[in-house]
This record gives structure tokens, sequence and C-alpha cells, in this order.
């Protein structure tokens, strides 16, 4: 492709500066303090995606925050992309942990990204992601080298489980028909060792409420006398694993799919140093399901983690009370194959057999998702795969992840199409933590890449 370095060097420093005011806005969907925080950004959104060439853009209005929907059609007959990304963030907290403020960008180095990082909340999920597309389609249409059609759905709503997108997507399907879907929204092994992401987790997630004695107590007065719920609870809570630390819930694992071995001995040449894992986390030992190694045990294994328990008395001082109530946040990360909803039955089933008499448990799922895995023999695939050849000077490793964006099964069930997960982050770019950040390095090399993603995906598809 013709100057694409030129492009991008000329035009650095505004593509940095475009995303740094959106990072300014706090779009956390999960709290309505910000509602208009993220209705703004939906709006800057939309004018970004028509100053980078999108002959329509639209802001589609859902029951919760809009989706901006673009595209630019040049051919019917040619192939078309549609590039989905979210503009939402997590919520900033604890914010004293951060060492700048999370919604005034600044650039610093970093021992993994020495040309420094952009810190903020959204840098790397998603905005900066999401916003290198933007940028990536500017550079296509400004270099005249837009080789197919191009749509974007970006949403609000994917850090509190996209339910307006799922309705949005099955009542639009024909608005929506594409040949691939485009994702930046996950991350990559290293900046000298590139990866495409080729599995996602499912995801079942419930919170839990246990509930003892019809008031607080006194800890001395009942003591020892009735089922105290936060003892109760935890107890439940530990009997969820064994002692190889599989997981205890009749049924769950029956659908898992054992990968061979030659499927294991593959992903095992994946580079990976334990020593640097646990060096970077502060730990002495990594720990898990027995039989798995760590890379293993967070992208083809099952998990099932308390997020948050709480319950009686976390103030000052002391105070001697028996609670009333005790609750836990539960989330279980899935495998291709696992259905999340029959998951979320047997859990709950369970939870509420292990009861013992004496307290009452009720079990709110909240919402899930189905695990994805994307084919790695597609046109797709290869063409994404050249494009990083290309860019990076290596042919990047497939690498199954362990987070979710539940979405994307949707997308096949509903659209029919498969999605590549074209990832720049890095694992220690601290995503829904304190100080996450993007590197600027990474920011422009996927800006870099995209554009060989859409001439290698049409001249593929055509021959
Ligand atoms: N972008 C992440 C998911 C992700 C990150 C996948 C890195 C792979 C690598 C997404 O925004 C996210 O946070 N998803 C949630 C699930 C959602 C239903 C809230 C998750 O994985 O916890
Ligand atoms: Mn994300
Ligand atoms: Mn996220």
């Amino acid at each position: 492709m013709k100057n694409v370095k030129n492009y991008l060097s000329e035009n650095k420093d505004r593509f940095l500066n475009e995303l740094i005011e959106l990072l300014k806005i706090p779009s956390v969907s999960a709290d309505s303090a910000f509602s208009q925080d993220v209705l703004d950004t939906a709006e800057m959104v939309k004018a970004r995606l028509e100053e980078a060439g999108c002959d329509v853009v639209e802001i589609h209005e859902t029951a919760g925050y809009p989706i901006v929907y673009g595209e630019k059609i040049i051919n019917t007959d040619l192939p078309t992309v549609l590039v989905y990304g979210h503009y939402d963030v997590q919520p900033a907290d604890p914010i004293n942990l951060w060492h700048s403020p999370p919604f005034e960008p600044v650039i610093k180095k970093t021992e993994k990204h020495p040309e420094g990082a952009i810190f903020a909340r959204g840098a790397c999920d998603d905005k900066g992601q999401m916003y290198m597309h933007v940028k990536a389609l500017e550079l296509m249409v400004k270099t005249d080298q837009l080789p197919c059609n191009v749509k974007f759905m970006i949403e609000g709503e994917e850090e509190v489980g996209s339910n307006n997108l799922a309705i949005y997507v099955a009542e639009n399907r024909e608005k929506l028909a594409n040949d691939v879907i485009l994702i930046s929204d996950t991350g990559m092994i290293a900046n000298d060792v590139p990866s495409i992401t080729t599995g996602l987790r499912g995801l079942s997630y419930v919170e839990v409420e246990v509930t003892g004695p019809n008031r607080d107590l006194h800890s001395g007065l009942y003591g020892g006398a009735v089922a105290n719920p936060i003892n109760i609870l935890t107890k439940m809570i530990a009997s969820l694993h064994d002692e190889n630390n599989h997981i205890t819930i009749p049924g769950f694992y029956d659908k898992v799919e054992e990968l061979s071995t030659e499927e294991r001995a593959e992903m095992a040449k994946a580079p990976f140093s334990i020593e640097k894992y646990q060096e970077a986390l502060d730990i002495e030992s990594v720990y898990g399901e027995k039989g798995y190694s760590t890379n293993e045990r967070n992208s083809i294994r099952p998990t099932l983690d308390v997020n948050g328990i709480w319950g009686g008395y976390t103030g000052e001082g002391a105070k001697t009370v028996i609670a009333s109530k005790a609750f836990a946040k539960i989330s279980m990360r899935l495998v291709p194959n696992q259905d999340w909803k029959e998951i979320t039955e047997l859990f709950k089933t369970h939870f509420e057999a292990i009861a013992p008499k004496g307290v009452k448990v009720v079990v709110k799922p909240h919402h899930g998702g189905q695990g994805y895995v994307t084919p790695i023999d597609t046109i797709a695939y290869q063409a994404a795969s050249k494009a990083y050849e290309t860019t990076f000077g290596k042919k990047p490793i497939p690498q199954r992840s362990g987070g979710s964006i539940p979405i994307v099964s949707l997308f096949e069930k509903e659209l029919g199409s498969k999605t590549i997960l074209m990832g720049f982050g890095l694992d220690s770019d601290a995503i829904h933590s304190p100080n996450e950040h993007f590197g600027v390095w990474n920011y422009l090399k996927g800006i870099e890449t995209i554009p060989y993603f859409y001439k290698f995906f049409t001249e593929m598809s055509r021959s």
C-alpha cells in the first residue's frame, strides 16, 4: 500500500490528540451519574466517523445508551467489513490508586512502552483500540485506497452486558450484513510477539444472598446458636472447588470441550515465562486447576471466581454482631459449548441445595454470554495474519484469550459471520484497573495494520 507510513507520521500528533479528547469524557456506562457523558461520547464518535469519511452516520437510540452506526459503501459487489467496538468504559475506582486522574489523559513512558503510553480509563479498553479503526478508515479514504465497503457499529453498553445491542442486531440483520466482523478489543502477547485472538470465554455472572435471622444480632447473646450467614456463605463458596481446584457443581464440565494433545502442544509453543508472570504480579506461585498450565487455566478451562463479598460490620473499630444477611458476586468464565444459561441454572440449583437449614439462599442471575472460537482456516484469518506479517515483520501466533465479549457469538448467530479479533493491547495495560494505559506504538501499529487487513481480505475474497 502506498503512503501508509507517510500518512501516519504526518498525522501522528493529531491522531493522538483526537484520542486524548475522546478519553477526557468519562463515559462510564455502569454509573448513571455519568449518563450525559456517555451520550456526549456517542456524539463525538459520530462526528469523528463523519470526518473520517463515512457517508452515513446515525445515532440509534435504545432503551439504554445509543449505538453509533456508520458506513461507507463504495461498491456493492465488493466485500463488506463490519467494525464493532465500544465507547463506554469501566468505572475508574478506586480513584486514589491512579497516579494521574483517570479522565485527564497523560503520556508517560513505561518498561513495556518505552515510546510512551496514554494513561486514562478506556485508553486500551476500548476507546483507543476502537479509534484505531476510525483513523485507519481516514487513512484509506484520504490516500485513495479503501478497497471495500465498511460499516461501523460502536456501542455504549459493552461493559454492562450489551443487552440493547443484542436487540439492535436482531432487528437490523440486513443493514448490518457483512462478510466479516473486525474487532480490536483484546490483546496480544508482546510488541515483538504479535498474536491474533482466536477465542473468547463465555460468562455467567450471578449474585447470591444468604439470609439467616430476621435482624442483626448481638454476637455474644446469639453467637454459636444460630447460623451466621457470613460463616455459611464463605463455607458454601469454599465448597465450590475441590482439592484439585476443580469446580464441584454437578454437570459443570459436561459440555467442556477437551483439547487434543496436539492442540495443547501447539498452545504450549507460545512464548511464556512463568517467572516473569509471577514477578509482574508479585506472587510466589501461580494457583489453579490441577493438570493444566497457566495459559490453559486462563483460556481453555472454565473458572469460578468471587468478584465481591460483603455483609456485617466493615466500618472502623469493632462491632460485635451477627449480620442478618451476607452477599457475594460470582463470575463463571465458560468455554465454547458450555451454555451460559444452562450453567447459570446448574449453579442456582447446586447453590440452593448446599445451603444448610437455618439460612435462606437467593441466587440472582445478572448477565452472561457464550464463548467463541475463530477458525483459522478462513480467508479472513489468513488476511489478518498476512496484515500482521507485513507490519510486524513476523507471523502472528493464534491465541485464545480468557476474556469475554459475549456479543461476538450473537453476531455469528444473527448475522452469520465470523469475527476476527485484532487486539493490540498488552495484558500489562491494566484494563479495568487503576492506571489503565495503551502504548502509543501499539495505537499507531494498529492504525498501520488495519488497512492491510482490508487489502488482503478484499484481494483474497475476490480470487
Ligand atoms: N475488552 C474486554 C474483553 C477482553 C479483554 C477480552 C482482553 C479479551 C482480552 C471487554 O470490554 C470486557 O471487559 N468484557 C467483560 C465482559 C462483559 C460482559 C462485562 C469481561 O471480560 O469481563
Ligand atoms: Mn472491551
Ligand atoms: Mn472491558
